[in-house]
């Protein structure tokens, strides 16, 4: 049987799932992947299967979804150490470094991922990039909207040497896309391969207006890989 990508993503977030034990507090990721796990996560409450779950959204849209499954929600002022989270990528390099963000929510996300004590990535195998940037799809920065175009031109220069192109993400309707906490996301296109990525991450942080990146360093704990010939489990 050859599954459909998103039957994929189902694989690989019901196996994530697994790792899921009643009591625990959870990060709950955003995009078409994640859906899946909090789906499941909604099932197995619903099933008296899991109890006691608090859930801690990575977005409004995965606070929408985990509130009409009836999944209990907390913050991270209230719950600052979370046992798992479990969320999608949008590329997995060799070492398990991520890029996050085409679904513009890798601020949460990297705010309650970094909070965990386990991170469990889920991806379909068209996911696994040989270095980060090597989908030929964008890195995505938040910045905040004042003068964006300064901030773009900036990230152009930092990054010259990849043959950085920068583009404001638009909304599909001609108006700039707005993130969940008001800002904009500058998706950086790259030519080659970034050197060092801590101090790439690094350099881009220390631009003024710039408010976070979407690379996830050493961050993933495991990353679960569903692919044509099976679920692969790939821990730190
Ligand atoms: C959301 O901002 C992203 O970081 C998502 O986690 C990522 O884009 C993966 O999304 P899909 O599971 O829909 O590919």
């Amino acid at each position: 049987v050859i599954l459909t990508q998103d039957e994929l993503k189902k694989v690989a977030a019901f196996k994530a799932v697994e790792f899921v034990e009643s009591g625990m507090v959870l990060g709950l990721g955003t995009g078409s992947t994640a859906k899946h796990a909090v789906d499941r996560i909604g099932e197995l409450l619903r099933q008296g299967k899991l109890n006691n779950i608090i859930g801690i959204p990575t977005s409004k849209k995965t606070q929408e979804q985990a509130i009409s499954l009836g999944i209990p929600l907390s913050d991270l002022d209230s719950h600052p150490t979370i046992d798992l989270a479990i969320d999608g990528a949008d590329e997995v390099d060799p070492y398990l470094n991520l890029v996050k963000g085409r679904g513009g929510s890798l601020l949460r996300e990297k705010m309650v991922e970094g909070a965990c004590k386990k991170f469990v990535c889920i991806v379909d195998e068209s996911k696994l990039v040989k270095y980060l940037g090597g989908s030929g799809l964008a890195l995505p920065i938040e910045v905040v909207p004042f003068c964006w175009k300064f901030t773009a031109s900036k990230l152009e220069n930092l990054l010259r040497d990849s043959g950085c192109v920068a583009k404001l993400r638009n909304d599909g309707k001609g108006e700039p896309f707005v993130t969940d906490n008001g800002n904009y996301i500058v998706d950086l296109y790259l030519k080659k391969e970034i050197g060092d990525l801590q101090v790439a991450g690094d350099a881009i942080l220390r631009i003024a207006g710039v408010v976070e990146h979407g690379m996830f360093l050493d961050m993933a704990t495991t990353v679960i890989v569903a692919g044509d010939l099976g679920i692969t489990i790939n821990n730190k």
